[in-house]
């Protein structure tokens, strides 16, 4: 069982999809682990450090030559894969809405594509969900993004020269990067608001500190929603969530937007005539701006001036955390590959519920429910 890692190849991507500590394990099941050279680059490991956790360093092609697993952050070209072992497995993050012409090609490449993004929300998976993982380094950092584009300090400071106000922080969409964000800028000092579509966040909302705000007269999404998602909201709903929203951010400083909705593009939770109304010197992070944005105007790598407000977001803001980003990936990665470790045939053998639902391409054909016609 071979195994190679490739140096990733998208513009502005700093992460690795191994680590010598995953290596190390990959090793220990009974794998050989090949490493393209710089492929830890990014992420600030050395490929000494591949080579002393037993990898064998090589160029792309002598990497995946033979290759019956090869694992990326961002999924390769499979143009790239021509040497790898026929069949072979790619594990990726393959954007499989956004990027249906590269899912057809590892198709026809007779490839197995498994999609991390699409590993079910279930307790057994939570170790190799690589949205969770990376999901909190963004929620993380979107808040010392804005902080540090923020004229202002976060926490209430008494001097002998007066008094610095705390600022108020309104974090919209409340899964796992809003509830680091929360985390973040409660640990910062900031007053902290929070909404979301599932009312069940207000609990989590009010757990770390910070208070809800939330849509009370039309009905939002009861429980967790389908897998924990959010769908599409109503005309009504999102008419309410406006009026509601208008009436909250003219009074804060900075708003961290993360709502996402699976195969769609993200919901704008902000207009242009609304960021009008907040004071000059506020900061928003769109941190869903690579999947269209919640806010008219942001633009992803690129930082925004509209009527005195700061607007930020990246394409890639787990990736601005490589280091850290690449530990907990590759740990997803060796999570998932190991928990289906098969010890007699030295390979794993994905069961149904979790190959299933990862599993993009098999067979020369597109073979996932959820992209299939
Ligand atoms: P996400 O990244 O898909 O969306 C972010 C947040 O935006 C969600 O909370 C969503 O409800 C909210 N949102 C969507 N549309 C909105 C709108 N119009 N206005 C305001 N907010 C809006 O969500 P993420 O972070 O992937 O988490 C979704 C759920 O999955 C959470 O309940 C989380 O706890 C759960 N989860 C479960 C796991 C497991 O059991 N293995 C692992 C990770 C998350």
């Amino acid at each position: 069982m071979r195994i190679a890692v490739l140096r990733e190849r998208e513009a502005g991507e700093r992460r690795v999809a191994a680590t010598p500590e995953t290596v190390k394990k990959f090793i220990a099941l009974g794998a050989s682990v090949a490493v393209e050279q710089g492929a830890g680059e990014g992420a600030a490991i050395a490929d000494a450090d591949y080579a002393a956790a037993g990898a064998a360093l090589g160029t792309a092609a002598e990497a995946v030559k033979g290759a019956d697993i090869v694992l990326g952050v961002q999924a390769p070209d499979p143009g790239a894969l021509a040497g790898a072992a026929s069949r072979a497995w790619v594990a990726a993050i393959f954007d499989p809405y956004g990027r249906r012409e590269r899912v057809a090609a590892y198709a026809a490449a007779g490839l197995q594509a498994l999609a991390m993004e699409f590993m079910p929300r279930i307790t057994r998976a939570q170790s190799m969900d690589v949205l969770s993982s990376q999901s909190n380094l963004a929620g993380y950092k979107a808040v010392l993004a804005a902080a540090n584009a923020y004229g202002r300090a976060f926490p209430m400071m008494m001097t002998a020269a007066g008094t610095v106000s705390a600022a108020k922080v309104f974090v919209m969409g409340v899964g796992v990067a809003g509830l680091q964000a929360i985390a973040t800028a409660r640990r910062l000092g900031a007053q902290v608001s929070a909404t979301d579509v599932r009312s069940a966040t207000k609990e989590q909302i009010q757990s770390l500190g910070a208070k809800p705000v939330f849509v009370e007269n039309v009905a939002g999404i009861e429980g967790e929603g389908a897998g924990g998602y959010a769908t599409e909201m109503s005309e009504e709903y999102q008419k309410a969530q406006a009026e509601l929203v208008s009436s909250h951010i003219a009074k804060q400083d900075i708003v961290i937007t993360t709502a996402l909705i699976p195969g769609r593009a993200a919901p704008r939770l902000i207009s242009d005539a609304q960021i009008a109304t907040m004071k000059p010197g506020s900061v928003i992070f769109d941190l869903a701006v690579a999947a269209g944005g919640n806010v008219e105007g942001s633009v992803a790598d690129q930082t925004v001036q509209r009527h005195g407000v700061t607007i930020i977001g990246y394409s890639n803001t787990a990736g601005h955390l490589a280091a850290d980003a690449s530990a907990l990936y590759a740990r997803n990665l060796f999570n998932f590959l190991s928990a289906f470790w098969d010890k007699e045939q030295g390979k794993p053998v994905l069961d149904e519920e979790i190959g299933d639902a990862v599993r993009l391409t098999r067979g020369g054909a597109i073979v996932n429910e959820r992209i299939k016609g």
